[in-house]
């Protein structure tokens, strides 16, 4: 749970410990919000609805690094994908599941956004993918026997997932991803949900073939105070 810092700004402590600053998640925009911003250093974040005015950004120095969409799906919907050589386990190792993580997520804010360097990005989702492992979230998908991805989960949300370069481009994705998402339905889940990059033409094609469709985009914007 985020450290809340009053009501409407939040720390993010697992950002700063790597990106080695302080971070934080601003949940109210207002100038009042913006003054404070600027009187303490740090990293801020804020979500915003896309079609809401980004001049208070703007003229705060804030700038544009992502737009985020909620693929959903619900059990009727579901497209699933048979394929006999598909299949999960949750027994691989987690540095094999970290090297086909590392670097995957170049559609992210954090790569996108010139202040952070790109490595400590990367570090940023090694971070979360151990944290994910170490809860037992993680399923690494096979395909033909061999190692080809995982998918990381919290109760019906998928948070983060890849295929490894060796199994990109080959339309795989679709059968590894329906024998995982059909185990979050067989939990008992209604719907399943994730979160995006709209610019992750490869994850939403992807989703569009499951059964998905997508809510709730919204923009994201940075600012680095000094
Ligand atoms: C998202 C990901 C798992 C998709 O796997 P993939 O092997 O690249 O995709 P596939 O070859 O199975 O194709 C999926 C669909 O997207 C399309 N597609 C693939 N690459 C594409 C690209 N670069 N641009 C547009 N569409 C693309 C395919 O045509 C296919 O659509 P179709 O079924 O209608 O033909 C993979 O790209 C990946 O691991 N990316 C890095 C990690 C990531 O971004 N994860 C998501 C956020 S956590």
């Amino acid at each position: 749970m985020p450290l809340i810092l009053n009501d409407r700004i939040e720390k993010t402590p697992w950002d700063s410990h790597v990106f080695g600053i302080e971070t934080y998640e601003i949940k109210t925009l207002n100038q009042g919000v913006m003054d404070e911003v600027l009187k303490a250093p740090g990293h801020y974040t804020i979500k915003v609805h896309p079609l809401s005015s980004k001049k208070i950004l703007h003229d705060n120095g804030f700038y544009y690094c992502d737009t985020l969409i909620e693929p959903y799906c619900s059990k009727r919907k579901f497209v699933k994908w048979e394929d006999a050589q598909a299949d999960i386990t949750q027994k691989m190792p987690l540095k094999d599941l970290l090297k086909i993580s590392h670097g995957s997520y170049l559609h992210g804010r954090f790569h996108r956004d010139f202040n952070i360097d790109p490595k400590l990005a990367d570090v940023r989702y090694d971070n979360w993918l151990k944290e994910l492992y170490g809860k037992g979230r993680v399923l690494s998908l096979i395909y033909a026997g061999e190692l080809a991805g995982f998918f990381a989960y919290s109760g019906n949300k998928i948070l983060l997932h890849a295929l490894g370069a060796k199994h990109q481009g080959r339309g795989l994705a679709k059968f590894l991803w329906s024998a995982a998402c059909d185990r979050l339905f067989a939990e008992g889940h209604e719907e399943i949900t994730s979160s995006i990059s709209a610019i992750n033409s490869a994850a939403l094609n992807l989703y569009i073939s499951l059964g998905f469709r997508f809510r709730n985009s919204c923009d994201v914007y940075h600012r680095l105070v000094t």
